[in-house]
């Protein structure tokens, strides 16, 4: 028997003023497009916002009164992404979030499904997609990989 150990890296930045001119900007767009989240259920609303080398695409969760029928923002700008610009990297992809019943003060990560989805994405452009995660304020996570978020990950290989 032998024990393994996974580590991850990231970054953790105190707020925007640290950041690159371009990761604020994508941020400040991730926190901004939280408003057009459709999330009467949850009154918990998610923004995201990718970019490419043909622009920036947003997403937002979609919920639905048939709760499973909800889409988070992660999957929602992928599609969207898949769809604008087919066969297009995406680099970098801020997640942000606005929470009526509390405050949006830290980082969230995504979701168990959306990691998975990000990692083919993240796969299908061939490079490393970096994550920003923060709330409305407060610290700023900064992951350079989203495999690094998913370890242990079921992907392609296992189906050849
Ligand atoms: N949600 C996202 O959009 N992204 C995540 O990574 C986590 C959760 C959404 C799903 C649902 O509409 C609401 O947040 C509460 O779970």
């Amino acid at each position: 028997m032998k024990e393994k150990k996974i580590e991850i890296e990231y970054q953790v930045y105190q707020d925007m003023s640290e950041l690159s001119k371009e990761d604020a900007e994508l941020l400040t767009t991730a926190r901004t497009i939280t408003k057009q989240a459709y999330a009467p259920y949850s009154r918990f609303r998610v923004g995201a916002a990718a970019r490419t080398e043909k622009g920036v695409v947003t997403g937002t969760n979609q919920e639905n009164a048939s709760f499973p029928v909800g889409i988070c923002a992660e999957r929602s700008l992928l599609s969207t992404a898949a769809t604008l610009f087919p066969g297009i990297a995406i680099d970098t992809i801020a997640i942000s979030y606005d929470n009526e019943k509390g405050e949006s003060i830290h980082p969230i990560s995504p979701c168990g499904m959306c990691r998975q989805a990000l990692l083919e994405y993240e796969s299908r452009g061939g490079k490393p997609l970096r994550v920003i995660l923060s709330g409305q304020s407060g610290e700023i996570i900064i992951v350079e990989s989203v495999s690094k978020l998913l370890p242990f990950a079921f992907t392609d290989k296992e189906l050849s």
